[in-house]
Order: structure tokens, then C-alpha cells, then sequence
């Protein structure tokens, strides 16, 4: 029912048998693995380059060299130094002797751009006499130069290709996960998870076999990842202890996860000093406090030398914090990196902290707001190791949010974007739901207007016109995202949410690629060995199904940027007032007159007034205000007249009656592939789509009916409401 995938061969990272190829099934393999190959160079991921393009040989007839150890001492009729005995040849530069076709398109190089250019993970690629070359400085450059090669397929063998040069934008390209290692009484084995428990852990131990975390470090690679954190950031009691007694577990993840370049993280606890150490405090100037992060993190690296750093919730949603002890965010977050600096590791300290006990009578409080009110007056004083990871929008992950304003405000700080690959808000991976377009609008966003940088450049670390513009990334936080990957068959529930996960690694590396084009790669590489002559119609019908899926989630959940309304507690289906009377500061305030919060200056929480120009004002009026955002900044009557023309009550009409409409469409349009692709993620996908009209169609008729009900007005179209 899955594509089986062949067992053995060098690398012993694929996915077992019973579980989904995703993006590398071997059929993604074929264009390399029928070629004559050179790969030069030494090293753990010039060894993994050497083992993939080898394992793709055995399958396709190719054949695979390595430079002769002793140039000196080559035999006459050894090939590795002629132009034309190979069709691709990957080495890493400099190097002692090149075949002619590399060692020319090395010499290119220098001359165009520069020894040095490529950095730690960038390659070139070039076709020089009819060779394809692919030359990187660093090892991590040669693998993810491999994964490009493979996304090509035969066009990397075309006549002639232009010289290409390519580096990630950004320098960190992390995923969170939010894995328990007990099995926790509500949220379960992942926190907000979709696919099944988690892969590294399984009934309070780490899983014997880490294969499949091998699996999942080579899919990660193969779109440009290269850090995981392994814990949730609501770090309970055992979890905890991977900072100390359990670090073997982390080192044992960490040393499957490194031949594909994947540096490893930790979720610890602010109070791990008293939880762990026995101290009465955890007060972040206190010198016993200072001691023992110095010497827990100096244990760490005894055990993983190339452990990445330290991810922290702190005086969140109940997580101890520095406010425990009267202390600022900058004390806490310093007392880690000052532990974690002389190995060279970061702190990602995160700025989601609001108020989670809010009394719903108070109209100052406004959750909104938070984030910045806390961290931009500490903006200068975090350590150069500190990495303030900011969640896209202020609130927390909905379908639709303004960019937090924390993006523009804290010009002396390093900062990561958190965005949300699991849909914990956005169907649950039981609606397709392709978020690409949502976060291309986000990272292409211009905090300070058009001219100014976009949050792909501040998460870069460089400003417009910059080095992070071109490709090249600065020392900036990079970007973040909270996984959805668990031990389910097909890695995330929804067989096509796998195409979320693919698309945040494409977009960490580089933010410009448009949605569309990730979306077409996804498809090409994932459905390789759908049936012959089908990829055409796989690629139509998904496009179809999947292009505009985001917005037409947002048509038939909570309208015009006012977020919630879901269910509580597990944030699944519709609940228009589920949230409206409790403490979480989430609020629409409808009432028979009309809905929205007034975040204005002038007769609001003031929240528009975080932004800098030009959108503190385009925000603050009601006529500039976009409608998607209308409700988040405004408290408009059911009548206001929209931009697009419509009003509000008849706006939410009609995009809850066409959002179902098209979600059926969507139903329709999956059927033409039954017999086209695999049969198993076939029916996986119509059960899922089933679930995703019932669903959709329970939101339409409950958010209707709720406004018909408060506002007294018909739909103009007279269609039903309950
Ligand atoms: C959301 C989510 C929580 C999570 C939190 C966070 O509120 O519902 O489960 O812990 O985000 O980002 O820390």
C-alpha cells in the first residue's frame, strides 16, 4: 500500500518498509543513479553524498568513483582525473587534483565570486563539456547540492545549464518539536501533534531503534534543514532530564541526525538549577545559579560536541521564568548563553509570554500587545548568543494574524521567526491546509513599508539590499517551526501535509521561492513513481486542490483576521464563543451590533501603535485597515461596507457558503487520481477529505447561523441558515 522502499544498501536512513518515502522515494533517484559519478572529498556528509548517489547506482545502473588516495601513485588508465569519464562529479574545493571539467568550473568560481563565497552550506553547480558539476567548501555544501541534484533530476543533465550559486538565506533552519517523553494525561506523547507519538520517544524512554529518526534527518536535509530541537517546550519532570541524567538519549538522537548535517537542541526548564541541582533558587544572578548551567552545559558537550544550544519557554502559560525571581528576560536568557557561549551554542529564548490568567471583563488587557510590551525595552541587552524567537503574529498561529510587531522593534537583537508547520489552528492535518502561500506572505512582508526590509531579511540578519537579499545569510536568529511529523505511517497524518514540512525547509533557505514552485517540486519528487504518463494530472489535480487551500480554510473558519472561535482545548471545529468568557485574552466581542476588537490608539488597546510606519496608521483607520485583518484591529457594525464591495455579515455569508463549495470540489477533484498514484495514500487522503467537508460544513452552518442570530440580517441570497 506505501511505496516500498528496497532494504539495506549503504545508508541505513531510509524509512522502514511500512512507512511513506515522502519527497525521496528511490524513483527520485533515477536521473543520478544512472549517471557515471565522481565524488571527492572526505568527511561524515561527504561519506553520506558518496552513500546516496552509490545506493541510487545499485538501483539504476550508474556507477560511483572516489579520487585514487594517492595521485602520485594513479595508475595510467585511472579515470578520475580525465574530463570526459564522468557525467557528474561532486568534490569539495579546494581540492588536490580535479578532473578538467571541475577543476574548470573551480577556476570560474574563484574568478567570479571568490574563494570563500560559498560559506559552511552553500555549492555551486555548473555543466561544463558536458559534465554536471557540483563543488561546495564545506562538507554540508556537497549534501545539500546532492538533494538539488536530485530535485532537478535529468534537467541537471540537460546540454546546458547557466552557472548557478546557491546559499541559505538563513543560517539556522530549525524545527521544534513539541515531544513528550512521558505520555502526558492531555496532551499526549506530542503536544499539539497530528501524526501518531513521537519518533525519538515512546512510554517515558528513548525509542530502541532510531531509523526512523535517521529517515527523518535525511527528508530534513533534502529541503534544507539543519536543526532540531527534540523536546517540548513545556518542559515537564522527565523531560527535564535529558539536560542531565538522560543526556545519552540526546546524544544518541544527535549522532543519527549528524551525517545529514541536522545539529540537535534541547527544550530545558528555567528551574532546571532546583529541579535537577538541588538549588533553593533558580535566580538567574545568582552565582550558584550561574555555576551550575556552566557545568550542566560543559556535560553536554562532553557527550555532543556539536550540540546546537538550548530552546526556552519561560513565564509562559505556567513555565517558571526570571519574573520568579524579579529578574528581566535579558538576565535569564544571558545566565544560558553566557553557559553555552564558549562552545558555541545559542539560547532560543522565546517571546511568547502574555498574560494566561486574564479576567475576559477586562477590556485594557490585550494579549496582542504582550510580546512587545515585555521584550522590546530589553532590546541591546541579550547576549550575541541569544536568539529571540518571535511567533509570526501576535496572538498565537491563526489562520490569519498581522505580523507581530516584535519584528520591527528590536534592531539590536537577534531574532527567529516561529511559524507552525503542525496545524494545530489551521485543520489539524485532517484538512489540507497548504501553508506555504501564508508564510511567503509573512517572510515577504515589509514591516516598515515596501522600501524597507522584509521579515525574511530581519530573520536573515541583514537589512534590504543586503547580503540575506541576494542569498546570503547574516548572523540573524533564522527561522523556526514547530513540526508535524510523529510516527504515523505517512510521517504527518495527511499524507499532503507532508508538503507543509517541505515547504518551511525550502523557505528557510530561501524565502523568495514562490509557493507554487515549492509546491510543483514537492509534487515532482514525491509522486515520482506515480502511475506512467500520470504526473501531469497529479501535478493539475494537486495544484487544484492544494494552491489556494489555505485561503479557502480561512473562508470557512473564523472571518476577517478575528482568529479563534474554535473549540477549547483541543483547538479543533468551530466554537464561536468557546473562548469568548475565559482568561486566554482571546475575544471577538460580537454582539447585535456588529464584532471585531478595537485595537486602535484612538479608542482601543492601542496595539496598532506597536507598528512602526507605515502601518501604525494604515492599521489605526478603518478605511486602510485590509479587510483580512479588519476584525483583529476594528470593531466594525455587521453592516460596514468591506473594500471588495460586500458588507461584513453578507462577506461572511458568502465566504462560508464558498468554502464548503470549494472543499467539496476539492473531494471531487481527488477522485480523478484513484488508480494514478498509490493506492494507500489514496484512501488515506479521501478519508481525510470526508472528515474535512463535515467539518468545514459544521464551521459554515455554526458561524452563520451565530451571526444571523446576533445580527438579525438575512443573506441576501436567501440561502439556509439555521
Ligand atoms: C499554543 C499551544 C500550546 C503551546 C503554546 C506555545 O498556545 O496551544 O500547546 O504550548 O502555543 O507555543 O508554547
Amino acid at each position: 500500500m506505501i511505496d516500498a522502499l528496497d532494504p539495506g544498501g549503504p545508508v541505513n536512513s531510509v524509512p522502514p518498509n511500512d512507512v511513506h518515502a515522502a519527497w525521496l522515494p528511490p524513483e527520485a533517484f533515477r536521473a543520478l543513479g544512472s549517471r557515471r559519478s565522481l565524488v571527492c572529498g572526505e568527511g561524515t556528509l561527504v561519506d553520506t553524498v558518496r552513500d546516496e548517489i552509490a545506493r541510487a547506482c545499485v538501483r539504476y545502473g550508474g556507477s560511483t568513483d572516489r579520487p585514487h588516495p594517492r595521485p602520485d601513485r594513479r595508475p595510467a588508465d585511472d579515470r578520475s582525473a580525465a574530463g570526459t569519464a564522468y557525467d557528474l562529479v561532486l568534490a569539495l574545493v579546494p581540492a588536490g587534483l580535479l578532473p578538467i571539467a571541475a577543476a574548470a568550473v573551480d577556476v570560474v568560481y574563484r574568478r567570479r565570486y571568490g574563494a570563500g563565497t560559498l560559506g559552511e552550506e552553500g555549492f555551486l553547480l555548473a555543466r561544463h563539456t558536458e559534465v554536471t558539476v557540483v563543488l561546495a567548501e564545506a562538507p554540508a555544501g556537497l549534501l545539500y547540492g546532492l538533494f538539488h541534484l536530485v530535485r532537478l533530476g535529468e534537467s541537471a543533465f540537460g546540454l546546458t545549464r547557466p552557472m548557478e550559486l546557491h546559499r541559505p538565506a538563513m543560517r539556522l533552519r530549525m524545527l521544534n518539536h513539541w515531544d513528550n517523553i512521558d505520555v502526558h494525561p492531555v496532551m499526549g506523547q506530542v503536544e499539539r501533534g497530528y501524526a501518531g507519538g513521537s519518533i525519538f520517544w515512546q512510554d517515558g524512554a528513548r525509542r530502541e531503534d532510531l531509523t526512523r529518526v535517521g529517515a527523518y534527518g535525511r527528508l530534513l536535509a533534502a529541503c534544507g534543514v539543519n536543526a532540531v530541537s527534540v523536546n517540548n517546550v513545556n518542559v515537564h519532570a522527565t523531560e527535564a532530564r535529558l539536560l542531565t541524567d538522560r543526556l545519552g538519549d540526546v546524544a544518541a538522537i544527535a549522532d543519527v541526525l549528524r551525517p545529514y548535517g541536522i545539529r540537535v537542541h534541547l527544550s530545558v526548564s528555567f528551574a532546571a538549577p532546583v529541579m535537577l541541582g538541588g538549588l533553593s533558587s533558580a535566580d538567574p544572578l545568582d552565582e550558584a545559579v550561574r555555576e551550575w548551567w556552566a557545568d550542566a552545559t560543559k556535560r553536554v558537550y562532553e557527550s555532543v560536541p556539536d550540540f546546537g544550544g538550548y530552546v526556552v519557554k519561560a513565564d509562559s502559560e505556567g513555565q517558571p521564568g526570571p519574573f520568579g525571581y524579579g529578574r528581566s528576560h535579558a538576565d535569564g536568557a544571558n545566565v544560558l548563553a553566557d553557559a553555552l557561549s564558549p562552545y558555541g551554542g545559542v539560547v532560543h529564548w522565546r517571546a511568547f509570554v502574555y498574560n494566561h490568567r486574564q479576567d475576559w471583563r477586562d477590556r485594557s488587557t490585550d494579549r496582542a500587545r504582550a510580546a512587545h510590551d515585555h521584550f522590546v525595552p530589553l532590546d541591546g541587552q541579550f547576549r550575541d548568543n541569544v536568539i529571540l524567537q518571535v511567533k509570526h503574529g501576535p496572538m498565537d498561529f491563526q489562520t490569519r494574524e498581522p505580523v507581530s510587531p516584535v519584528i520591527a522593534g528590536m534592531p539590536g537583537t537577534r531574532l527567529a521567526v516561529e511559524l507552525q508547520v503542525t496545524q494545530e489552528y489551521t485543520g489539524q492535518q485532517r484538512h489540507i491546509c497548504y501553508l506555504a502561500p501564508w508564510w511567503s506572505e509573512v517572510l515577504g512582508f515589509g514591516p516598515w513599508g515596501d522600501d524597507g526590509p522584509t521579515v525574511a531579511a530581519v530573520a536573515a540578519g541583514a537589512s534590504v539590499g543586503d547580503a540575506a537579499e541576494r542569498g546570503a545569510a547574516g548572523d540573524g536568529g533564522g527561522l523556526v517551526a514547530v513540526s508535524n511529523v510523529g510516527d504515523d505511517p505517512f510521517w504527518t497524518g495527511h499524507p499532503l501535509a507532508q508538503a507543509n514540512l517541505y515547504a518551511f525547509g525550502r523557505l528557510a533557505w530561501d524565502p523568495r521561492l514562490a509557493p507554487t514552485a515549492v509546491l510543483d517540486e514537492w509534487i515532482e519528487l514525491t509522486f515520482a513513481a506515480s502511475a506512467p504518463n500520470g504526473l501531469g494530472l497529479v501535478r493539475r489535480v494537486l495544484r487544484a486542490i492544494m494552491d489556494d487551500s489555505w485561503r479557502t480554510y480561512e473562508r470557512y473558519t473564523a472571518p476577517l483576521g478575528v482568529g479563534f472561535m474554535v473549540h477549547p482545548g483541543d483547538h479543533y471545529g468551530p466554537d464561536v464563543d468557546g473562548y469568548e468568557y475565559s482568561r486566554w485574552g482571546t475575544y471577538h466581542f460580537a454582539d447585535r451590533d456588529g464584532v471585531g476588537v478595537d485595537r486602535t490608539r484612538a479608542s482601543g488597546t492601542a496595539f496598532t501603535g506597536q507598528f512602526p510606519p507605515p502601518w501604525r496608521d494604515v492599521y489605526e483607520s478603518v478605511e486602510s485597515c485590509p479587510d483580512e485583518l479588519l476584525l483583529f484591529f476594528h470593531h466594525v457594525p455587521y453592516g460596514h461596507v468591506l473594500h471588495s464591495g460586500s458588507t461584513v455579515i453578507q462577506h461572511i455569508y458568502d465566504t462560508h457558503f464558498a468554502g464548503v463549495e470549494q472543499v467539496v470540489a476539492m473531494r471531487q477533484q481527488w477522485e480523478r487520481l484513484a488508480g494514478v498514484i498509490d493506492p494507500g495514500v489514496h484512501a488515506r487522503v479521501r478519508e481525510r477529505l470526508d472528515e474535512q467537508v463535515r467539518c468545514a460544513t459544521e464551521w459554515r452552518d455554526q458561524i452563520n447561523t451565530y451571526f444571523f442570530r446576533k445580527s438579525g440580517v438575512p443573506d441576501a441570497h436567501g440561502r439556509r441558515i439555521h
